[in-house]
């Protein structure tokens, strides 16, 4: 059985409708699936995934969370009733959420916080753009990012945390990674991790997985797992990622 996170995100690519249908026909791909697969839908469609999930060993993930418990907070969706419709990871920080919504590090560590409060596992996702990458500060860029969630977390005795590597001139792109590149990456971020007090942070790839490329990022010592958007849409192409 695979050790290996894979995660779905949806993004705001699927009607209502079409996310029920696509449930539904992950639930049958997956049927006697025995390791970790997670899908993110958008949230007017979590509440009817959760229920096509409930006798499936698919999980269910968030793409956000407010960084508030509860109370006037126009638009947003609380930790609490995500919890309640049974999710199990959120999304935190994604490049398009940072870009488009002006999430900063400050608002990240506090919805890091109210997932945390309901046992609902966050995924940081972190990336630098084309430009930086052309000009070699992957790593300043990474470190910037994760510095504000780290010292949250450590300063708290956290320890539940995984880290998504997206580097964001390679979403939905078609143009991932090289694989060495994206590795000596996720050894920078394992380092500042052991550096902030936490022992054991599962660190995913993000950015144009396909069937294709997804075992390259998987070999021993490796990613633990793959953050999935374009390839997660239909239920066969995830899963030829899986590789059940
Ligand atoms: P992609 O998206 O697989 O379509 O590149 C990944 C993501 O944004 O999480």
């Amino acid at each position: 059985m695979s050790k290996k996170i894979f995660i779905a995100n949806w993004k705001m690519q699927l009607s209502p409708a079409e996310a029920l249908k696509t449930a539904k026909d992950f639930v049958r791909v997956f049927k006697n699936f025995k390791g970790t697969a997670v899908v993110c839908p958008d949230f007017l469609s979590l509440s009817g995934v959760a229920k096509i999930f409930k006798k499936s060993p698919l999980l269910l993930g968030a793409q956000d969370v407010a960084a508030f418990e509860r109370g006037a907070y126009t638009g947003e969706i609380s930790a609490l009733d995500l919890a309640a419709y049974n999710t199990k990871y959120v999304l935190i920080g994604h490049s398009e959420r940072r870009s488009y919504l002006q999430e900063n590090d400050k608002l990240l560590a506090a919805k890091i916080r109210m997932a945390l409060s309901q046992k609902i596992k966050p995924v940081l996702c972190v990336g630098e753009n084309a430009a930086e990458n052309k000009q070699g500060k992957e790593a300043s860029v990474i470190k910037t990012q994760l510095k504000g969630a780290l010292n949250y977390l450590s300063d708290n005795g956290v320890r539940s945390l995984l880290i998504a590597y997206e580097p964001i001139w390679a979403i939905g792109t078609g143009l991932h990674c090289h694989p060495d590149k994206a590795l000596k990456v996720k050894n920078t971020i394992q380092d500042l991790c052991k550096r902030a007090g936490l022992k054991k942070t599962p660190i995913l790839y993000g950015g144009s997985v396909t069937a294709d490329n997804a075992a390259d990022f998987l070999v021993p010592g490796g990613f633990d797992g793959l953050l999935i958007g374009g390839a997660s849409l239909k239920a066969d192409s995830f899963k030829n990622i899986v590789k059940l």
